[in-house]
């Protein structure tokens, strides 16, 4: 399953929009009731005093306390200097008791319940600044009904929240409707990108009728493209697979039955030289040593490329055994010894007693090749092989005198087939193929191999191999 970015669009778009909504219909429709509330508490209080004035009025001009008809109006009380002259209870309100009374403190206001029921409370001084001390104060009390109050603010307070909760479902709505089309394709596409990387088979399904749905076609267009090559790159890589297969089945092959003939050339030549079918003149001697030394070396271009050919289709093990470090090398430096003596150059080796786990063979191939590479790049000098132990492999050099390589090559003379100079390919012979299979038979030991060199001075080849045994790689 792809994962989406933790703080994907989504959240950052759907998550602060929908708050922002729920949060602002909450607010006015708080603010909106509470003003509704004060609005109608307002107009009771102004009610009430108007009402307070009316009923002074008319008691102290004797006129009876008969009041204009008001529902709300449940009691009132006339005080002077501090005794009750008049109270009465109307529109049918319960009675009430003087208890249930809060004493007089000045021209007050404020929200009382009587009876159990909520009452605003007015106190009005008949004088200004009279009712300062409860006991000579003259002042009119009146208790106005707050139920229809209530009753107004309840139902305003159903209505604002049934306008609240449609306004948070459109809120969110529009949230939805602005994601799907806008979010959802660019999470379809994100997906499908990251998909795509696994399966080049994924598409984008994006039918918006916008620029996402072009931005998709587009992807989709780049999508084939990517498919088709790597369709065609899968099916060229099979053919040269199947081409590199034959390759190394020829190359098999023809070195075999190159070696038949060649091992009779070089038998019949060593009998002809040993005078055993009859006495050889001189020239006829170096003609046949010749013969015999070229067949050596043939053979050598044949093996290299039986070896390259079992490399590459994967057949070469290795057969670790405890082997003697010097006892190789000494075995090594024997089978260049004839090169090395015609081209004039000493071959020393410093050995010591370390012993390593390596298959023997392919050991001493690997020395061989290097040690060949290290005389046939030589014109004048010498050249040395030394072994070190250090912590758990040995170290192998092989250094020369030669012509050396430049930096540039240090990887690419191990590939196969590779020279530095294809024009000196004469002068030198071989057919680049040596060092190929020398890096191939360390890397199977588990081991690496690298050099150091100086054009014009001479060249240190340094590979290692592990002290214990690997299992095979190859
Ligand atoms: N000691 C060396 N000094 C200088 N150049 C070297 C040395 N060893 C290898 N090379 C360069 O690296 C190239 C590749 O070496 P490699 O042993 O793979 O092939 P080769 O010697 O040319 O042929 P082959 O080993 O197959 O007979 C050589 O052609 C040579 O140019
Ligand atoms: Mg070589």
């Amino acid at each position: 399953m792809i994962r989406l970015p933790k703080w994907s669009l989504r959240y950052k778009f759907i998550v602060p929009l929908a708050l922002f909504t729920i949060v602002l219909a909450l607010a006015i429709s708080y603010i909106s009731v509470e003003r509704f509330y004060i609005e109608l508490e307002n107009q009771l209080a102004d009610r009430g005093k108007d009402l307070g004035k009316q009923l002074v009025d008319r008691f102290w001009r004797n006129v009876g306390v008969l009041l204009p008809p008001d529902t709300k109006l449940h009691y009132y009380q006339v005080v002077q200097e501090g005794t009750q002259i008049y109270s009465s209870v109307v529109n049918n309100a319960p009675p009430w008791t003087e208890e249930t009374l809060s004493p007089p403190v000045d021209d007050s206001r404020q929200l009382v319940q009587l009876n159990g029921k909520p009452y605003l409370e007015l106190i009005l001084a008949t004088d200004p600044g009279l009712v300062k001390d409860p006991t000579t104060a003259n002042y009119v009390r009146l208790y106005l009904s707050m139920a229809d109050v209530y009753t107004a603010v309840q139902r305003a307070f159903l209505t604002i929240s049934i306008f609240t909760i449609i306004f948070i479902l459109a809120g969110i709505g529009i949230a939805i409707w602005l994601y799907r089309s806008i979010l959802g394709p660019i999470e379809v596409l994100t997906k499908s990108v990251k998909r795509f990387k696994i399966d080049l088979k994924v598409r984008a399904v994006v039918k918006t009728g916008d620029e996402l749905q072009t931005l998709a076609e587009e992807f989709n267009g780049m999508a084939n493209t990517i498919q088709e090559r790597d369709e065609r790159l899968e099916r060229i890589n099979v053919d040269l697979t199947k081409a590199n297969q034959v390759k190394s089945e020829f190359l098999a092959v023809m070195g075999h039955e190159l070696k038949t003939p060649l091992h009779a050339i070089r038998g019949y030549s060593q009998l002809m030289l040993e005078g055993i079918e009859g006495p050889v003149t001189p020239t006829q001697k170096e003609d046949l040593e010749n013969i015999v030394q070229s067949s050596d070396h043939l053979r050598s271009l044949i093996d290299n490329i039986l070896q390259f050919s079992k490399l590459e289709s994967g057949q070469e093990m290795i057969h670790p055994e405890s082997v003697e470090v010097s006892k190789i090398v000494e075995e090594a430096m024997k089978h260049v010894s004839v090169l090395a003596r015609e081209k004039g150059i000493a071959v020393h080796a410093s050995a010591n007693g370390i012993r390593v786990y390596a298959d023997e063979t392919k050991l001493k191939q690997v020395l061989i090749n290097l040690l060949s590479n290290a005389l046939k790049y030589t014109k004048t000098g010498e050249v040395e092989v030394s072994t070190k132990k250090r912590r758990d492999e040995v170290l192998f050099a092989i250094k020369d005198t030669g012509i050396g390589i430049p930096e540039e090559m240090y990887e690419k003379i191990f590939e196969p087939f590779t020279q530095l100079d294809s024009s000196n390919t004469r002068e030198w012979g071989g057919i680049g193929l040596g060092l190929s299979i020398v890096k191939k038979y360390v890397e199977m030991h588990g081991g690496k191999i690298w050099l150091e060199s100086q054009v014009g001075k001479g060249t240190t080849f340094y590979f290692t191999i592990p002290l214990e045994a690997i299992t095979n790689r190859w």
